[in-house]
């Protein structure tokens, strides 16, 4: 099977109907596509195992299910291997090795993409005009977006080998292009 983005899309919205959810899948494969062509890898390989990192979780909510049960779904639809062991290891439960780029990118696009998002969504403007500094104080902030893992937006970057505030920018230009699928505001709402 050629795991194409569209192949991807389809099994993902065939398990996945939450539009928060849809939006997060969007979010990860943005960023992570981002750094796919910054780097000079395969996008669209990229963007499949993004789009389905979470494919399992409307079904799979909890830990002792997510993301290894769905592991053996996408076998069966025919995904390739890369594409599972990938997504098996954004989960640190499972403790895997997080030993190429594409699971180093995808780990560290997961959490930061969903803070990022929610930092656009309070602001009038969306991600026009979001600076670093302020993702970064929001961080700090425990009860905002109080569902991302710090610890693993942290760590992401750390294992990434980049700086937080260059990949805070680059999460944010990622997810800009695509402010109107996200439910975002832009500045052009604002003027
Ligand atoms: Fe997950
Ligand atoms: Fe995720």
């Amino acid at each position: 099977m050629e795991p194409t983005r569209d192949r991807a899309w389809e099994t993902l919205t065939r398990y996945t109907k939450s539009e928060s959810l849809l939006r997060h899948a969007l979010a990860v494969e943005a960023s992570t596509r981002f750094y796919a062509q910054k780097l000079g890898e395969d996008e669209e390989l990229w963007s499949v195992a993004a789009l389905l990192h979470d494919f399992d979780y409307e079904m799979h909510p909890t830990l002792d299910k997510h993301p290894q049960d769905g592991a053996p779904i996408l076998r069966e639809e025919g995904y390739p291997e890369e594409v599972i062991e990938t997504i098996l290891s954004h989960a640190e439960h499972l403790n895997l090795p997080r030993d190429t780029l594409l699971k180093k990118t995808l780990f560290a696009c997961d959490e930061l993409s969903g803070f990022v998002h929610a930092c656009g969504l309070v602001r009038p403007t969306g991600l026009d005009g979001l600076e670093p500094r302020s993702v970064k104080k929001k961080l700090k902030q425990p009860s905002f977006a109080a569902g991302v893992h710090r610890d693993e937006v942290y760590a992401g970057a750390d294992e990434l080998g980049i700086e937080l505030d260059e990949h805070i920018r680059n999460v944010i230009a990622a997810l800009q292009p695509i402010a109107r699928e996200l439910g975002l505001r832009t500045a052009a709402d604002a003027a």
